[in-house]
């Protein structure tokens, strides 16, 4: 999905430009079968990567980079958490995350599947660990007319047991996350991430008209 390329692209294009401003701890949660770590070794050297995920999911990519034969790099630590029932912050209290040092988050394709109150807790827990100038991206569903794309998507991650159950109001949301410590620097629409990723490309590929793209950060 093409989606899920301009998230990651967005995300780490952002993370590209932290490092050179000083971030050491990348905190990748709900990190699904994300590569990051295998891919930039580059980065890899420069900070310290903690994939945190719920812990059926943590523990089938570890079973499958051990079946692949793949190397865990030293600076890649994993940590299992299940949102719904755990802090962020303490499950990350637990491992060499250092609470002093400026870092960065992504919660990409996560938000979606908790919660209102589950994303506020965790969204918290980062103002609560990071020290200031840190940063967050996530990505959201914004609330949509049941159009008959809407209700097949909804379906179909009702059947594999996924279901959708947040969305967020893009024109609140900076002053939802005011409330948790958080200020919003950055909030994509639709039609910026298109102009951004896809306007030139040729392949078929688009902006998804229902995600938007948050980038917020500690105060
Ligand atoms: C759609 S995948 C996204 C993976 C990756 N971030 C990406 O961009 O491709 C959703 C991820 O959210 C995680 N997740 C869903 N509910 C969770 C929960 N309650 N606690 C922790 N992780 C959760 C899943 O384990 C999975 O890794």
């Amino acid at each position: 999905m093409p989606h899920v390329l301009s998230r990651s692209r967005y995300t780490e294009d952002n993370l590209d430009l932290a490092v050179k401003q000083g971030v050491e701890q990348y905190v990748i949660l709900g990190a699904g079968m994300d590569t990051f770590a295998f891919r930039r070794p580059d980065l890899l050297r420069q900070v310290q990567v903690f994939e945190v995920d719920h812990p059926a999911t943590q523990t089938f990519k570890r079973n499958r980079l051990a079946e692949l034969g793949w190397e865990i790099p030293s600076h890649l630590h994993f940590v299992p958490v299940d949102f719904t029932k755990e802090s962020l912050a303490d499950a990350l209290k637990g491992t060499l995350y250092d609470v002093q040092t400026k870092s960065f988050f992504s919660w990409l394709g996560v938000t979606m599947y908790l919660t209102r109150d589950e994303v506020f807790a965790t969204l918290r827990s980062i103002a609560e660990i990071a020290p200031e100038g840190s940063a967050v991206i996530f990505d959201y569903f914004v609330p949509e007319e049941d159009t008959p794309h809407m209700k097949e998507m909804r379906e179909d991650l009702r059947k594999i047991g996924e279901p959708m159950k947040t969305t967020f109001d893009p024109s609140t949301l900076a002053f939802e996350l005011e409330s948790l410590g958080l200020r919003l620097h950055e909030n994509l629409s639709p039609s910026d991430i298109q102009e951004r990723y896809f306007q030139s490309r040729t392949d078929g590929y688009y902006a998804s008209k229902h995600v938007r793209f948050a980038w917020a950060v500690v105060e």
